[in-house]
């Protein structure tokens, strides 16, 4: 763990805090056998998959395959990073912790963000100030003929520029801020005297700021239709355009209860929908959507509806967004409003009944896709199924969920009267080598299963592991996480280290490994033969691996044979039959294993 806090202190604020009361205080938890159970806070359930043990200190939702102990637990509920959560811990647990011993190099970062943050802060509050006084009369105005109510411009901190070039060149100077900050952040710019006035003028300002509630930058929008509509901050060392959203700060405790976010374009179509209660909204600025705003949005959500403007344009720019969310194992919603309006437009002509109605039918955007790729095809000639299949395939082949990918399947196949299998074709010669494809055939079979078992095992006792150690079954090993997971454990091992699910919780870096882990030491199979559990998965994981390997040498020896490469063939054939009778002997003890 890349932390400051030492390994005793993480210690002792586990000591002082029991997993059931911390996850108690969040989620009401119900006794369940030996462990306790809940509604899961990471995705929305009705019945309680969320599992709790106290002896073992971790928890594990079985619905969303989310897991982890008392650090990770309050880390994903509350957003925080891992300092953070230890911090609130000890707080609660009367723990001193050391004060943090940042380099220097961070040190003088970490300072120069805080002055950026506190030079927009300064100027955010000046906007808001020209808002309330004369000097925002025009803009006020504005905000009103946009049905913009006092109540939002508070809870958005929105403010106006005046029209003069040096409103907050005056007012930081009187505050004795550093200019130059300022003009690093894109508030003041030099002109060409070298001298400097203010970039936002006439214009109204909106405060973007991080879930954190620091204003990173600023967007604005012009009062007049002389300048620019549209003039946002550019990328600074506190901001950075392609992994923020607009409206997060005041949306996150809504996205979180709602367990669900609307994606807009605009500043109004945002504010608007606020106005009108609907509250899970962030906006994107007006920018492509990128892969950064799509990563900060999963951290509190997958359930995400895209209500961009309806437009030709709106639409190619919704479907191209397709294949990030797919990457991110999202599968988002389109709303689609009439006559090209925007969420803003539409809001105020139908009012917020009306939108809930579209937002209620708003539609996979996967399906919507698939729809319109067939609309604008001829699907009765080969050519046209063919444009057809293949402009799909690479979307299905991204789905992550195999039923989810079926049920898509099944459908376009009825819509085009084209055979499933020959869909299918399509979709694993177009990405032969995307490890999901492969890693769900692996999933099913008996090697996967031996695997996880003998994983579990190791898990919840450790003495088993030199055992394993010695079969060498890691090369054997064919799914890539659980194989990762088994050569940390091991290595862990060789380093004396005492293995508990905590532990491993706590050390490893990979999310998905993490997750295993509290699936395995949670499920609780209740495994009567230890020894002979080991024994069984060693064997079935070395055969499996075997007769992969034979298979591959049939295939060699198919192929020398029609090369007609005697040599090649004498040495596979010897090799195969050493293969043969390893296998045996495996078959051999196996049995001798159960009488
Ligand atoms: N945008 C931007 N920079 C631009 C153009 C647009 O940041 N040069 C962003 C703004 O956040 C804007 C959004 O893209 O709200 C959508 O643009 P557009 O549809 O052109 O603006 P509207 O939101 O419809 O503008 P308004 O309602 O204020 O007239
Ligand atoms: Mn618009």
């Amino acid at each position: 763990m890349s932390t400051y806090i030492p390994d005793d202190k993480i210690a002792e604020i586990k000591e002082s805090c029991n997993i059931v009361h911390l996850i108690s205080e969040y989620v009401p938890l119900k006794k369940f056998g030996v462990n306790y159970r809940g509604l899961c806070p990471f995705h929305s359930e009705n019945e309680p998959s969320f599992t709790v043990s106290e002896s073992k200190q971790i928890f594990h939702c079985f619905g969303c395959n989310t897991g982890g102990n008392i650090f990770t637990f309050l880390m994903k509920f509350e957003h925080l990073s891992f300092p953070e959560a230890a911090q609130k811990l000890a707080r609660k647990g009367g723990i001193e912790l050391p004060q943090r011993e940042s380099s220097p190099a961070q040190k003088k970062l970490e300072g120069e963000k805080g002055k950026l943050l506190k030079i927009n802060e300064a100027a955010a509050s000046y906007y808001s100030n020209c808002l309330r006084t004369k000097m925002g009369e025009k803009a006020r105005a504005y905000l009103n003929k946009r049905n913009i109510s006092k109540e939002t411009i508070r809870e958005y901190g929105l403010g106006c520029a005046p029209p003069s070039w040096d409103g907050l060149l005056t007012f930081l100077k009187k505050q004795g801020a550093a200019l130059e900050l300022a003009q690093q952040v894109g508030l003041l710019k030099y002109g060409k005297k070298n001298t400097l006035y203010d970039c936002f003028r006439n214009r109204i300002i909106f405060p973007i700021s991080n879930y954190n509630k620091r204003v990173i930058g600023f967007s604005s929008r012009a009062l007049e239709e002389d300048s620019a509509k549209y003039i946002n901050s550019s990328d600074s060392l506190i901001y950075k355009k392609s992994s923020s959203l607009y409206g997060l700060n005041v949306a996150l405790p809504v996205i979180r209860t709602e367990d669900s976010v609307i994606l807009v374009e605009g500043n109004f179509d945002l504010l608007s929908l606020h106005h009108y209660g609907i509250k899970n909204v962030v906006a994107t600025l007006g920018t492509a959507l990128t892969d950064g705003q799509i990563k900060l949005l999963k951290r509190f959500t997958r359930n995400v509806t895209i209500a961009f403007d309806t437009d030709k344009a709106g639409i190619k720019a919704t479907l191209r967004s397709l294949s990030l969310f797919l990457e991110n194992e999202i599968s988002p919603k389109i709303l689609l409003l009439p006559d090209g309006l925007d969420p803003d437009s539409f809001i105020h002509r139908e009012k917020a009944d009306a939108f809930r109605k579209k937002l209620n039918q708003s539609v996979p955007l996967m399906e919507f896709f698939i729809d319109s790729v067939v609309n604008h095809n001829d699907s009765s000639t080969i050519s046209g199924s063919l444009k057809i299949i293949r402009e799909i395939a690479p979307r299905l082949s991204e789905l992550r969920d195999a039923t989810e990918r079926n049920l898509y399947i099944q459908k376009l196949s009825h819509m085009i009267q084209v055979t499933e299998p020959v869909i299918r074709t399509e979709l694993f010669t177009e990405k032969p080598k995307k490890p999901e494809a492969r890693e769900l055939l692996i999933k099913t079979s008996q090697q996967h299963k031996a695997e996880e078992l003998l994983l579990q095992v190791m898990i919840l006792h450790p003495e088993v592991i030199s055992q394993v150690k010695q079969a060498q079954v890691l090369h054997d090993c064919k799914e890539p996480h659980l194989k990762r997971l088994l050569l940390f454990i091991i290595e862990c091992f060789d380093g004396n280290q005492t293995i508990t699910p905590d532990w491993l919780i706590s050390h490893l870096e990979e999310e998905p490994l993490k997750n295993i882990v509290s699936e395995l030491s949670i499920k609780g199979s209740s495994i009567i033969d230890i020894p002979k559990t080991v024994q069984n998965c060693i064997q079935k994981i070395k055969t499996a691996s075997l007769k992969k390997e034979i298979q591959l040498l049939n295939t060699k020896i198919k192929e020398a044979e029609e090369g007609k490469d005697e040599n090649a063939m004498q040495q596979y054939l010897v090799d195969k039959q050493k293969l043969l009778e390893r296998k045996k002997e495996y078959a051999s003890d196996h049995h001798s294993i159960h009488l």
